[in-house]
């Protein structure tokens, strides 16, 4: 898996597949590319797929800066740089949903379609954001261990499969404490992207898992009002981490999306 000193910075990320029609992955929190294996083997056969890792994610060095979106989005655009790849369909799960909102304030020609999963537009109250720092030190005292025991329930459906547990759990676990309190810090300085939402005029795909509990189906359908013309699909029997959860249902509505964008 490649890596490359970008900005000063030393980026991770998965590169799948090849074409000139290319798809940008863009993980949850506190997780990292490897979430998306399935997403990745399915559309590798029609597209070039590029998943990065965020600062202190996965295979991705950190810092103690916070990974604020802006930051993150000025990584993905130096990695795609890198890369020579212009334009790419992405898609965003939930913090990944933040990002790909930053992204399309900051370079709205890169998108030939935009898939928003198990996501909301809205900035933190000034409670959830106080419990993001709370979280972020007891993430640097405790370690990953703890991590795992406070997020991996949240990010599946209740009574979540063994196996997905143990699997959100072992992604987590390629994590580092430092990079899991950047992003923390950094989501919690997100802006409201409410008023991003009826800008967007690239194709635009809503997915949510029908037991997500952290941004529930009711979020997603502001979503999708708020974009012109978007799409909304509910993945029955998934929680947060749809993809994850219920990789058939979710890859046929990604791969139908991605497979009807234009370059
Ligand atoms: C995620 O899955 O990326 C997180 O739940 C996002 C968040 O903490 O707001």
């Amino acid at each position: 898996m490649p890596t490359a000193t970008l900005d000063g910075t030393d980026l991770h990320w998965r590169d799948a597949g090849r074409g000139t029609h290319a798809v940008l992955l863009l993980h949850a929190f506190p997780l990292h590319s490897g979430m998306w294996s399935r997403q990745i083997e399915a559309l590798a056969h029609t597209h070039r797929v590029i998943a990065p890792d965020y600062r202190g994610l996965g295979g991705s060095a950190g810092s103690h800066e916070a990974s604020t979106m802006a930051l993150l989005a000025g990584d993905v655009r130096g990695l795609l740089a890198h890369l020579r790849i212009e334009r790419a369909a992405v898609v965003g799960l939930s913090m990944g949903g933040y990002l790909a909102l930053e992204l399309w304030r900051q370079v709205p020609g890169l998108f030939t379609g935009l898939a928003l999963c198990d996501t909301k537009a809205g900035a933190d109250t000034a409670e959830g954001a106080a419990g993001r720092e709370t979280f972020a030190k007891a993430a640097l005292a405790q370690g990953l261990h703890w991590v795992a025991d406070q997020m991996a329930p949240k990010l599946l459906k209740p009574s979540p499969d063994a196996a997905a547990l143990a699997e959100v759990r072992t992604l987590i676990g390629a994590c580092t404490p430092v990079g899991v309190a950047a992003a923390q810090r950094g989501m919690a300085l997100r802006p409201d992207s409410t008023p991003t939402l009826g800008t967007i005029t690239c194709p635009t795909l809503v997915v949510v898992g029908a037991e997500d509990g952290l941004t529930p189906p009711a979020e997603a359908e502001k979503l999708a009002a708020g974009i012109r013309g978007a799409r909304l699909a509910r993945i029955a029997g998934a929680g947060h981490l749809s993809n994850l959860e219920q990789p058939a249902a979710f890859n046929k509505v990604l791969t139908g999306f991605v497979a009807g964008l234009a370059e």
